[in-house]
């Protein structure tokens, strides 16, 4: 029997989302397991608090105003993930490197910009969507492949800027600005802020918000003013309107001095009791670290390998126990072969563990990497 869940109304069976031999598919059990467990749901998680923090700032500036998602599916289309926001046939986000697909057609969405179209189709003009989304990626602190965006959207018709002076696009790019900037200050209190200029296919101008945290420089989230071909194609001519995304992750994990991206997932008391309903910002009190245990493996590349194909092969074996995997030496031979080292850092958040299980792991590892990766182990 294959394991069902439902989400936003659909099921999803383990078998339609992992299928080993299809090679139109990249999806693993490690990925297939968090499909339905929607932190951003949980009340009393990190997530959940920072999702209803930003809920009551739209709330309280713009009563009634925004339509609240954050059940929709996030098997989405090609079409919906990346065609209907303009992403280029040649985007490096189409790949299966860097995208989850389950079929040619069908994806996990790599974004919550998936469902802008969706939703201006449906009628919806002012919008929050929350999401869990997934990207292939690399192993360490900050990066996990499944994580938390939120969405928002509005739009604008000729009667908003009429009175305003200024045409459609810079008003839509004014109020964006203002409303982001509340929103920071609403989150981190009086904070340096600076606009940063970006590009995004579906925006035009795009900005990035960076605010000065703790001695730097940090990227909050990305932004812009709609293009008009994606209000065009869904029945909103002559009007304008802005998007933002931005990761929830990042911004808990420095509003609750959260430090390392695999404790969201943790069912450990230590940490899901330290959080409550409504209350931001309380800092994480990190229980005792265990020690880090560090296995190398060598090997030769061939032209297909990639650094996030390797990534995969060590978190499906050693799943959250992985807490790094760098790449710490690379060379070329004379006959041109190349030869990667790369650095695993195990480490649980819960308990020691001992060598054995950790050689079992390296040795399964050594293992899947030699028959899956098609390199030459040395
Ligand atoms: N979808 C973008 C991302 O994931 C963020 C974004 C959303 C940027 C909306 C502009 C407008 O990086």
């Amino acid at each position: 029997m294959s394991t069902l869940l439902e989400v936003g109304g659909v099921k999803i069976s383990r078998d339609d989302v992992v299928r080993e031999n299809d090679p139109t598919n990249n999806v693993p059990d490690s990925i297939f397991s968090k499909i339905g467990l929607q932190l951003h749901r949980r009340d009393n998680h990190p997530l959940g608090i920072l999702k209803q923090e930003i809920y009551s700032y739209f709330d309280n500036n713009f009563p009634g105003l925004f339509n609240k998602f954050d059940n929709l599916c996030p098997v989405v289309s090609v079409k919906m993930n990346f065609d209907d926001v303009l992403v280029p046939h040649d985007h490096v986000s189409r790949t299966y490197n860097d995208t989850y697909y389950i079929n040619a057609e069908t994806v996990l969405r790599c974004h919550t910009s998936a469902h802008q179209a969706e939703l201006l189709r449906e009628g919806h003009s002012y919008f929050l969507v929350t999401g869990d989304v997934y990207r292939r990626d690399s192993v360490d602190s900050t990066h996990y492949p499944v994580f938390h965006q939120m969405e928002g959207f509005r739009v604008f018709t000729p009667v908003d800027w009429e009175a305003s002076g200024v045409d459609g696009t810079s008003y839509a790019a004014m109020d964006l600005k203002k409303t982001l900037e509340g929103l920071a200050q609403h989150l981190f209190g009086n904070v340096e802020m600076r606009w940063v200029d970006a590009y995004f296919p579906f925006t035009d101008p795009s900005f990035e918000l960076e605010i000065y945290f703790q001695g730097n420089w940090m990227e909050v989230l990305g932004c812009g003013v709609t293009e008009q071909k994606i209000l065009i194609n869904n029945g909103r001519t002559g009007s304008t309107a802005w998007a933002f995304g931005l990761g929830l992750e990042r911004l808990a994990m420095v509003l609750f001095d959260i430090p390392d991206i695999r404790l969201f997932w943790s069912s450990d008391l230590r940490f899901t009791s330290q959080f409550s309903s409504g209350q931001l910002g309380v800092k994480f009190k990190p229980f005792s670290k265990f020690p880090p245990c560090y296995k190398d493996i060598s090997f030769w590349i061939s032209e297909s390998f990639t650094e996030n194909n390797f990534c995969e092969v060590v978190r499906g074996i050693a799943g959250d126990l992985a807490e790094q995997v760098s790449l710490i030496d690379s060379f070329t031979n004379k006959k041109g072969m190349t030869s990667h080292c790369y650095r695993i850092t195990y480490r649980s958040m819960e308990r020691s563990l001992t060598d054995e299980e950790i050689n079992q792991l390296q040795g399964r590892v050594r293992d899947e990497v030699e028959n899956k990766l098609n390199v030459t182990i040395r």
